[in-house]
C-alpha cells in the first residue's frame, strides 16, 4: 500500500500551469489521507483560475492512481491565503542610501546567480518608485490569480517575479502614490503572492532611507539586509545612513555592494576607477558590515538590462556575489 510520502512525491510532477513549478513546491498539497485502496488529497485553490484547478486536479488524481494498490484517488479544494502558505527561508532586502546606483541590478544579478547555484529564487519588485525588475528580465505577462492570491512570473532562468509593473495596464505608467498608501499597498501586494517553498526572495525596496523604504522594511519579514553604493563623495555617511536604518529596525546588515567601481578597458588591459579610487573595503569595515564585492562599469550589463537579458550576464563576478552572500547567510551549507 502507498504510503504518504509516496503520494507527496508523485505529486511532485504535478505543475502549476504558468509557473511551472510542482504543487508541492509552490506548497498547494493541504493534507492526505490514505485508506484502504483509496487516497484524498486536500489542495489549496490559491492562485489558481478555474481552468489551472481543473487540470491539476486531473493530473493529480492520474499520478496517485499510478502508484501500486491505489485504486480510487479523489481530489478536493480548500482555500488558503498565500502569506500562510509561503514558506521562504532568508528573505533578503537590497537598499541603497540613493537612487540610481545599481540597486535593482545588483538585486537582479543576486537572484540570478543563487538561481544558478540550485536554489528557488523569487525577487519581488518593491521599488514602486521605478520598478524596473520585470524590463532587466524581459517579462511583461500579467500574473495570473484568484481572490486568494497572485502568482508570479517565471523568468527565463526560473526566477519567480512579481512586480506592480506587471499589474499596470500600461508598463508606462508612472505609479505616484503619497506616503502611507504605498507602505499598505506594497504590504497588501507582498502578502497576496504566492511563492510557495523559496530558499532566497530577493526584495528590491524603494531608495534612500525615507518613509517608504521603512515602512516595507517593517511590513515583512525581512531577514536581512545588503547596502548598494558607488564610489563618490560622502559614501560613507550615504552607507552609514543605511546601514543604521537597517540595524534600528533590528535586521542582520548581511554585505554591502559596491557598484561602478571601475571601468575595464580590455584593449588597454587596465581599469580606470573614474568616480575616484575604489572604496568598497574601506566603507564596508567603516560600518562594520561585510564587503560582498564589486561590479565594474560594463556596457554589457546596460546592453543586457536594456534586452531584457539580465540573467545571460555571465561573468564570475556574478559567481562570486552569490557565493559571498551565501557564506554569510548560511556558513558553510545550504
Ligand atoms: N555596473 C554597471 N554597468 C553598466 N551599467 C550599469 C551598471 N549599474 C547600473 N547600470 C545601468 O544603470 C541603470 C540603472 O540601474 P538600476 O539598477 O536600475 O539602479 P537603481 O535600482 O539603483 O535605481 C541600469 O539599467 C543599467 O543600465
Ligand atoms: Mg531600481
Amino acid at each position: 500500500m502507498a504510503n504518504e510520502e509516496q503520494v507527496r512525491e508523485s505529486l511532485e510532477t504535478v505543475l502549476v500551469p504558468t509557473i511551472k513549478r510542482s504543487i508541492v513546491g509552490m506548497n498547494l498539497v493541504r493534507a492526505v489521507t490514505i485508506s484502504d485502496q483509496k487516497v484524498n488529497i486536500t489542495l489549496s485553490s490559491t492562485g489558481l483560475v478555474p481552468s489551472a484547478q481543473d487540470w491539476i486536479k486531473t493530473e493529480a488524481k492520474e499520478a496517485i492512481e499510478n502508484l501500486p494498490d491505489v485504486k480510487h484517488a479523489d481530489v478536493e479544494y480548500t482555500d488558503a491565503k498565500a502569506k500562510d502558505l509561503n514558506r521562504i527561508d532568508h528573505m533578503i532586502a537590497v537598499m541603497s542610501g540613493k537612487g540610481g546606483v545599481g540597486k535593482s541590478l545588483v538585486s537582479s544579478l543576486l537572484a540570478t546567480a543563487l538561481k544558478r547555484r540550485g536554489y528557488e529564487v523569487g525577487i519581488l519588485d518593491a521599488d514602486i518608485t521605478g520598478p524596473s525588475i520585470p524590463k532587466m528580465f524581459g517579462l511583461s505577462a500579467r500574473p495570473s490569480g484568484n481572490e486568494g492570491g497572485l502568482l508570479p512570473v517565471l523568468s527565463r532562468s526560473g526566477i519567480e517575479v512579481m512586480s506592480i509593473n506587471l499589474l499596470l495596464p500600461n508598463e508606462d505608467d508612472a505609479v505616484i502614490w503619497r506616503g502611507p498608501l504605498i507602505g499598505n499597498t506594497i504590504k497588501q501586494f507582498g502578502e497576496d503572492v504566492l511563492w510557495g517553498k523559496l530558499d532566497y526572495l530577493i526584495v528590491d525596496l524603494p531608495p534612500g532611507t525615507a518613509d517608504a523604504p521603512l515602512t516595507l522594511m517593517q511590513s515583512f519579514p525581512i531577514s536581512g539586509v545588503i547596502v548598494v553604493f558607488t564610489p563618490q563623495d560622502l559614501v560613507e555617511m550615504i552607507v552609514r545612513k543605511a546601514v543604521n536604518m537597517a540595524r534600528k529596525m533590528e535586521k542582520r546588515v548581511l554585505g554591502v555592494v559596491e557598484n561602478m567601481s571601475y571601468l575595464y578597458v580590455p584593449e588597454l588591459d587596465k581599469r580606470i576607477e573614474i568616480f575616484g579610487r575604489s572604496r568598497g573595503e574601506e566603507t564596508a569595515r567603516a560600518v562594520n558590515a561585510p564587503f560582498l564585492g564589486h561590479l565594474p562599469i560594463d556596457p554589457m550589463l546596460a546592453k543586457l538590462c536594456d534586452e531584457g537579458e539580465i540573467e545571460r550576464y555571465d561573468d564570475e563576478i556574478v559567481t562570486r556575489l552569490g557565493e559571498a552572500l551565501v557564506q554569510v547567510v548560511s556558513p558553510g551549507g545550504r
